[in-house]
């Protein structure tokens, strides 16, 4: 029910105006109340705290609905269930998540997840934000870089070092909201793909915030952002098979109309091998995506599934659009035919929420140390 919700929004209502959001970089507003009203916003998060009160299979299938037909509305679903809801939801307290999950999880408002800097992105433990002690309150100072929904949400989670000395145990994340003083945006950012989406950098200057938003003991920033990204992983994996999922659909559909020496594209083997291929790929990124969310939902060790379903989805996409372009020819050079998009969008699911390099690193350690 849960996928074909998902698929009968995506494919009637998204589709329509979604080569003019990523012409234009338009937020998708409208888009976004939708998959509030449709509880896909928090998707995992309990009833009593405004969520639907799903599994993470049934987050898996919904986000690879959504991009099959428009990645940027499925990044935004993501960041929040995952990175954002997610994150309250497992170790918020109660009352930041009477205050802040509730209306995040409802879909009320969106969040965003701030995490890289101009010197920190995959080196994810060297954070120069500082967030100084000052007895009753913390003071935030610094500049958060590549941040997804930096305008749209109105509560940012923000990684920032407080004990220097510490290295990465005298990191903290707290919950900060959008309009506090000392707040501000830099331009938006002008991307290649998932172009709706709204990305900017966020500097922070003096910017002054209560204790109670700390999330968990001191010192435990970074063991957070580290659970949240291996369970945000989920998300961005799905979204990848999404993104190759709707090539996939088109690349068929062009290969049984379109002619060629007599023939549709699809009876020449050159062009049936590559639908093969790309099938195969498909199907085993899903079941990868499908074992991590299984894992997740069972309350085993994520780590490596999640990096696994995260690099080889994300790398399977960029091989199957490419193909896609390929089988369309010139046809697929031009936007009006949608692969050249989903190719663009493929490129940034191998590099954010942790690189396919980095995801080769969680994995290899596992391998080698077991
Ligand atoms: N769960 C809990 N703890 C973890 C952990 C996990 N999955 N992974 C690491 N840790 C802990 C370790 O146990 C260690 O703790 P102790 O020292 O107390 O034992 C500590 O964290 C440091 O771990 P490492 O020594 O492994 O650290 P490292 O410097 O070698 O780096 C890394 C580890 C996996 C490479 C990490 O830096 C990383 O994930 N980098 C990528 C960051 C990333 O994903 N950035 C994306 C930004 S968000 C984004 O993109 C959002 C968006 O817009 C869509």
């Amino acid at each position: 029910m849960i996928q074909q919700a998902a698929r009968d929004y995506a494919q009637r209502e998204l589709i329509q105006d979604v080569l003019e959001r990523d012409e234009k970089a338009i937020f998708p507003e409208k888009h976004i109340k939708k998959l509030a009203e449709l509880g896909f916003l928090g998707m995992m998060v309990d009833p009593e705290y405004g969520g639907s009160g799903m599994d993470t299979i049934a987050y898996v299938l919904a986000m690879e609905e959504i991009s099959k037909i428009d990645a940027s509305v499925g990044v935004i679903m993501s960041i929040n269930n995952s990175l954002i809801c997610y994150g309250l939801n497992k170790f918020g307290s109660e009352a930041q998540k009477q205050k802040y999950l509730t209306r995040i999880a409802s879909g009320d408002i969106i969040g965003a997840f701030l995490l890289s800097e101009p010197e920190a992105g995959s080196d994810a433990t060297h954070q120069h934000t500082t967030a100084e002690d000052k007895g009753d309150y913390y003071l935030v100072n610094g500049t958060k870089n590549w941040i997804s929904n930096a305008n749209s949400a109105s509560v940012y989670i923000v990684i920032a070092q407080t004990h220097a000395k510490k290295t990465h145990r005298g990191i903290n994340a707290f919950i900060i909201e959008k309009n506090t003083p000392g707040i501000t945006l830099g331009p938006h950012e002008d991307k290649m793909g998932m172009r709706s989406s709204d990305t900017h950098s966020v500097m922070f200057t003096d910017v002054k915030i209560p204790k109670e938003n700390r999330i968990g003991d001191d010192g435990f920033g970074f063991k957070f952002a580290m659970q949240v990204l291996e369970a945000g992983r989920i998300g961005i994996a799905s979204q990848a098979l999404g993104i190759a999922g709707g090539a996939m659909d088109r690349a068929v559909a062009y290969s049984k109309e379109r002619k060629a020496f007599g023939t549709e594209l699809a009876n020449h083997q050159s062009v049936a091998f590559k639908l093969s291929d790309m099938a195969v790929k498909i199907e085993n990124a899903r079941n990868l995506c499908l074992k991590a969310a299984w894992l997740k939902d069972n309350h085993m060790s994520i780590t490596v599934a999640s990096a696994m379903a995260k690099q080889y989805s994300a790398d399977i996409a960029m091989e199957v659009t490419t193909e896609a372009v390929q089988i369309h020819g010139g046809y697929g050079y031009v936007k009006e035919y949608h692969v050249e998009r989903l190719m663009r969008e493929a490129k940034l699911t191998q590099i954010y929420e942790g690189t396919s390099e980095i995801q080769k690193i969680i994995i290899s350690r596992n391998v080698i140390n077991g």
